[in-house]
């Protein structure tokens, strides 16, 4: 049946990639670089290595092989991309945007293409935007990227974040659906009074790069992690009930949540929080660190190449992130299982749950 063109449509995910650089930063590795020790890291954040983009790799070419996945996976070409969205915190650069770039190196030239920034959060924000496009018949085909090279902006003589962060991309097809399936609810918020708590203090208009900046190291990030702790179990807790109420799931219903890998600790404590059983709640924290708007379709893109997702699941995706920002969403997925051609999952590894130390 035609659907009535005044009809709200609904969006889905079809299509999923990942991509992380080769070079691994181990624990080991980073105890011969700040005071530091591994056991330290596992036990107060759960991560036994990142990955780190080669100086050749800027954002846009991790998020082009995620596209390309993704795309593939869909069943897609590039030139029928009509909306790029790219969620990042390290653009290749401030102008042209990181998005432009992606756009012009994937060849999809139909495509509208920009950034936004949302931190950690950038992905969630994005499944809203690419939703919203489809539902208001804006474009049929979105692709949602969260991509970071974060190594670019972490200061590694700094114990208190060089231990945290890696690089990465993930990126997701978005089409219409009918309404009741895909993305069935999203829930986000800001709140500005917390732009002091993560922060990388200079580099563009309110404080210009200059020599002295540089000196101060004010282009790192600066966190306060004690601060962000609560805040990230409150509101990725509030915020997913918030859309299993919207969606009218309850947790039990939900078969998977995807939460933003930001600290193993964290994960625990969201989990607990809604009464969810490990088995029900990824990790791969111990592997990539965190990849802040890429931790989210990374995650996603490994489980379902491992064919852990299928077609009625209920999943859930919460993140929180710098800003400070927050949200959530539920899909009730609708793709079929997709393998890559070599049949291998991208990663080659198995997830861990949470409650369980890697
Ligand atoms: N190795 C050894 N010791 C360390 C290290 C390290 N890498 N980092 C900090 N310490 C020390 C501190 O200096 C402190 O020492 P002190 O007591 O002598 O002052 C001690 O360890 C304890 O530090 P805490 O900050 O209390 O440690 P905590 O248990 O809170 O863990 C952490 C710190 C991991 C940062 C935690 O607070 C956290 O994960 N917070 C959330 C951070 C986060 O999620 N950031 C990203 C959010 S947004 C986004 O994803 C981009």
């Amino acid at each position: 049946m035609t659907p009535r063109p005044d009809a709200i449509r609904g969006a889905t995910i079809t299509g999923t990639g990942m991509y992380v650089p080769e070079r691994k930063l181990t624990n080991a590795d980073l105890e011969r670089m700040v005071d530091t020790s591994d056991e330290w890291i596992v036990e107060r954040t759960g991560i036994h290595e990142r990955r780190i983009a080669a100086p050749e790799q800027a954002s846009s070419d991790l998020a082009l092989i995620a596209c390309q996945r993704a795309l593939s996976a869909a069943g897609l070409s590039a030139d029928q991309v009509d909306c790029i969205v790219v969620a990042t915190t390290t653009p290749d650069r401030i102008l042209p945007s990181c998005a432009c770039t992606l756009q012009q190196k994937l060849g999809a030239t139909r495509a509208v293409a920009f950034d936004m920034f949302a931190a950690c959060t950038g992905f969630v924000f994005g499944l809203s935007i690419g939703r919203s496009m489809i539902a208001a018949r804006t474009v049929d085909t979105v692709l949602v990227v969260g991509v970071e090279t974060l190594s670019r902006i972490v200061d590694y003589t700094d114990r208190n974040t060089c231990v945290l962060f890696g690089d990465g991309a993930g990126a997701v097809v978005l089409q219409p659906c009918a309404e009741g399936e895909g993305l069935l609810a999203i829930d986000i918020h800001s709140d500005g009074e917390l732009g002091g708590v993560l922060e990388v203090p200079s580099g563009v208009s309110a404080n210009p790069p200059s020599a002295a900046t540089v000196a101060a190291r004010e282009h790192f990030i600066r966190m306060q992690g004690k601060k962000l702790f609560p805040f990230a179990v409150r509101t990725m807790t509030e915020s997913l009930r918030r859309c299993m109420e919207q969606a009218g799931v309850s947790a039990e219903e939900v078969e998977m949540v995807i939460s933003h890998q930001a600290n193993l600790r964290i994960i625990d404590a969201v989990r607990e929080r809604l009464g969810v059983t490990p088995d029900k709640v990824p990790v791969n924290i111990d592997r990539y660190g965190n990849t802040s708007s890429a931790s989210i379709p990374i995650s996603l893109d490994e489980l379902v190449r491992e064919g852990r997702v299928k077609p009625g699941d209920l999943i859930g995706f919460c993140a929180f992130g710098g800003g400070a920002t927050w949200g959530a969403s539920i899909i009730r997925w609708t793709m079929a299982r997709q393998m890559p051609a070599d049949g291998v999952p991208a990663s080659g590894k198995r997830f861990a749950a949470t409650g369980q130390r890697a």
